[in-house]
């Protein structure tokens, strides 16, 4: 009998001795083969800890190079190389030197969704997860956060610390409206409404509960509404949903698509652990500064 592709996956995962590790964003036949679905947070810890051969990230390109900024000596795969952030790219080295040129005692906190080399001009990294931890982690009054305004404005109001916020923003968490988070509440009155980070502070500003991918997850388990509203890239439902069957789940709007994060398929993970393609490697002169800001967050 002929395999189905998941069964592929498996043998092949086997035989190179990988981990798959998979971003909660991920279409649900991805999310199935995961040896760990998690937040940004989490996958990177996961893959500073493995001991697997080779990691096979399924999520976007920042994803994979922080694997590799992690662990050098590993082969680090992408499935489909293309699978970028367009946040991390609202940042340049370029631009980002010259903003410290102007401050250079600031400490630059740089959001996870970044290129290594933007990371490695940093003081360090943080996650949505663990932003405010990071900024109080810092004895300067006074922090750069780049590049994800919505994240850095956010934290400047869980923190006494002062936050210039760079000007980028995720495309599509930034595009919900206040509006649309209304007409849903008008539909489930009895809902609670979740909302990530990277939404604008007039939307987190009517949130029951602002969190990670996975704090949502944990946050949804524990409540005792039977609806919520779900105000990040709609690729969440399937786990919330798998993690709360008894629960409804309601997308804050249907335009919370990441194209990118779909662009992983079965066929191109097997592909990938076949033939080892895809792979992402830092180089060592960006790698070894990076792991230093990447590091100290974990280590917190
Ligand atoms: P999390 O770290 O919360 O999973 O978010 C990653 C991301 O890309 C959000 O758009
Ligand atoms: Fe980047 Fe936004 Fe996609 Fe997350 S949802 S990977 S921040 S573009």
């Amino acid at each position: 009998m002929q395999e189905t592709p998941a069964e592929t996956v498996q043998r092949l995962k086997t035989e190179r001795n990988a981990i798959i590790l998979v971003h909660n964003y991920q279409p649900p036949e991805i999310q199935d083969i995961a040896d760990l679905c998690g937040d940004s947070l989490e996958l990177s810890i996961q893959a500073s800890k493995t001991e697997a051969a080779v990691i096979v990230f399924c999520g976007v390109q920042f994803m994979a190079e922080s694997a590799s900024i992690l662990c050098p000596d590993k082969t680090v795969l992408l499935p489909d190389k293309s699978a970028g952030c367009p946040m991390a790219d609202m940042v340049t080295p370029q631009q980002l030197s010259a903003r410290i040129k102007e401050s250079p005692d600031m400490p630059v906190v740089t959001y996870v969704n970044s290129t290594a080399a933007v990371k490695a001009m940093s003081t360090i990294c943080c996650t949505s997860a663990n932003s405010v931890k990071v900024a109080n982690s810092l004895s300067s009054q006074e922090i750069l956060m780049v590049p994800d305004r919505n994240l850095a404005r956010y934290t400047a109001t869980k923190t006494d610390k002062t936050i210039y916020a760079w000007d980028g923003y995720c495309p599509y968490h930034d595009r919900l409206t206040p509006e649309e988070v209304t007409r849903r509440r008008q539909e489930y009155p009895d809902a609670l409404f979740m909302a990530h980070p990277e939404c604008r502070r007039e939307v987190l500003e009517m949130a029951d509960a602002v969190a990670s991918t996975s704090g949502m997850l944990k946050y949804a388990k524990a409540s005792r509404a039977e609806t919520l509203i779900v105000g990040t890239e709609i690729g969440l439902l399937y786990p919330l949903q798998k993690a709360s069957p008894e629960k409804q789940f309601v997308a804050a709007s249907e335009s919370l698509l990441c194209t990118d994060m779909k662009k992983i398929r079965l066929d191109d993970v097997a592909t990938s652990l076949e033939k080892l393609t895809g792979e992402v490697k830092v180089p060592e002169h960006i790698r070894e500064p990076a792991m230093q800001a990447v590091q100290k967050m974990i280590e917190l």
